[in-house]
This record gives C-alpha cells, structure tokens and sequence, in this order.
C-alpha cells in the first residue's frame, strides 16, 4: 500500500504533512547517470501529492553551467535562479516568487533555474546558492535540489541543509565505486543513515553480475530502484514531459512513486528522531 494513501486521505494541512518545508537534494554519483531525470520525476510525484492540499513543490536546478531541468520539463524560463543569486544579501520572498516558473497548467510544480545557455556558470559560485536555500526551503511546501557533484565547501553546506539526500548510482563499476567514496564522505560528515536513499537507476538490464555487484555491496543502505526504460525516456524526451506525468502506468513511474513514498518514510523517521532528541533536552 502506497505511504501516501494513510498520510494525504484525511485532508491535512500542508503545514502538518512530513514534507512541509523539506528541502530533498539529488546528486549523480557520476556524470550521466540520470541524477535531473530523477529530480524532474520526483518533484513531479511530489507535485502531484501536494497539489490537492493546495502545496506547492518547487525544483532549483543547482548546475549553473549545465542546466538539463529547463530541458526536460519543456520550460523557457522567464526569470532565472541568476536574479536571486545577484540579490542574496537582502533576498525579498517577491523575488523567489517571480522566478519561480510554473511548469505545466495547475501541476503544482515550480521551477527555479539557470538560464538555458549556462551563462550562470560564468557569473556565480554554489556559494552563493548557500545562503538563498534557507529562504527558498521557506517558500514552499517542498523544494527539490538537483546539485552538482564537485564536492568542495559550497557543495557540503548544500548538503547539510538537505534533509534526505538521494544519491543516484547505476550497476556500472566507475559509478558503484564512486558511490562507495560519496558514502565515505557522508559518514565523515556525521549524517544520519536516514538522510541518505541512494537510487539504483537503469537496474533490470543485461548487467546482472554488476547488478548483484551494486545490491550486495550496498546491502546496509536504504535503496529505491528504478528500471531501465529505455523507450519511456525516449518518448518522454521527445514530448518534453517528464515519464511520470507522460506515461503513468509505466514501469518507471510506478517506481518513481515507490521512491517517493521511501523518501518521506525517510523524512517522517528523521523528524521524529530529531522531535524526540529536542524534548529530551528541554
Ligand atoms: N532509468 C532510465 N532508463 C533509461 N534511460 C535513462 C534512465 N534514467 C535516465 N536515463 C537517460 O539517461 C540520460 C542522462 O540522464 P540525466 O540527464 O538525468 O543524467 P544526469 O545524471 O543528470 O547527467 P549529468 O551528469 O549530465 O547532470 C538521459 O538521456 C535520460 O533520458
Ligand atoms: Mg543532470
């Protein structure tokens, strides 16, 4: 049974639900592993779980000099992430709200991004994105982040105010053994094991030894799996929607909304966790 069934019948307020104010970051253990596809479909699923309660999820593309998130939604943005950026030392909530993009009619999914030619990239750092998260997490009901993967200072800021972090792996061995140095990184930064789901994408394929290979030596992580699919990237591609808007009932998205469902099993166990740990101190 979906989490969500229980969580979202009884009409509660979004300001009551787990991902109120949650900020959920996605990174790529390596390049192309399908990090933005993950985004744009999770924030979707989230959008539509939102929407019927009146939330709002919002998605920050985070890759100023490549922006992919713009592509994928079929989204001309008419303001980009660069206007708040330029205003981060006094950011006023009418600025986020005039750059946040609507995607689609009604979706309930916004999106805050670079501008399509990557001339971001030239202009700012990731530092500066560090102190604007906290006052675009405020914005919305949720935020999704796609992020970069040059892990420096920037990067491990982003991250500690991320409450789940989804980390994308695929049965490759360059991506299984970069998935093990970013798993080092985040147990020397103390994260709880909750934060972190890591995605196995493109499972189902040919690969099975590299398959097994990935499942066994992240047997003690939390882990969402999505399937290859091939022919629904391809048509979602083509259409500029994301699969889970696109084509529902496909194999992809009904994992998509098994994921989603984990990460706010996730997000319900770490703030409980930290409720508890704040009485105990009172
Ligand atoms: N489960 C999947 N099955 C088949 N193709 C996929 C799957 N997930 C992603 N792809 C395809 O892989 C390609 C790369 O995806 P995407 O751009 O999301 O990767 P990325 O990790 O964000 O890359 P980058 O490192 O450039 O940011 C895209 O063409 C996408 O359609
Ligand atoms: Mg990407």
């Amino acid at each position: 049974m979906r989490v969500l069934s229980p969580l979202f019948s009884v009409k509660k307020k979004v300001s009551e639900s787990p991902l109120a104010n949650a900020l959920i970051g996605v990174v790529g253990s390596k390049g192309g592993v399908g990090a933005t596809t993950v985004c744009v479909n999770l924030a979707t699923s989230l959008a539509q779980n939102l929407a019927p309660d009146g939330g709002f999820t919002t998605l920050v593309d985070a890759n100023f000099h490549q922006p992919d998130a713009a592509l994928q939604l079929s989204c001309q943005p008419k303001h980009t992430i660069s206007e708040i950026l330029a205003r981060a030392h006094s950011l006023e909530p009418q600025v986020i709200e005039a750059c946040k993009n609507a995607v689609g009619a009604n979706s309930g999914l916004h999106l805050i991004t670079p501008a399509i030619d990557g001339s971001a990239g030239t202009t700012y750092n990731l530092s500066d994105l560090v102190s604007c998260l906290p006052s675009l997490k405020a914005s919305s009901s949720t935020t999704v982040v796609d992020l970069p993967r040059h892990l420096d200072r920037s990067l491990v800021s982003l991250f500690d105010q991320c409450d789940i972090i989804l980390l994308v792996v695929e049965p490759n061995i360059s991506s299984i053994a970069a998935t093990t140095r970013w798993l080092a990184a985040f147990r020397d930064l103390e994260y709880a094991s909750e934060k972190i789901l890591l995605v196995a994408n493109r499972m189902g394929s040919k690969a099975r030894l590299l398959e097994q290979q990935l499942l066994s030596t992240f047997s003690r992580n939390s882990i969402a799996i999505l399937p290859n699919a091939f022919r629904a990237m391809e048509t979602a591609q083509i259409d500029g929607l994301p699969v889970l808007s696109l084509l529902p009932k496909d194999a992809y998205s009904k994992a998509m909304r098994e994921l989603t469902d984990k990460a706010i099993l996730n997000l319900v166990f770490l703030r409980q966790q930290r409720a508890t740990l704040l009485q105990e101190e009172e």
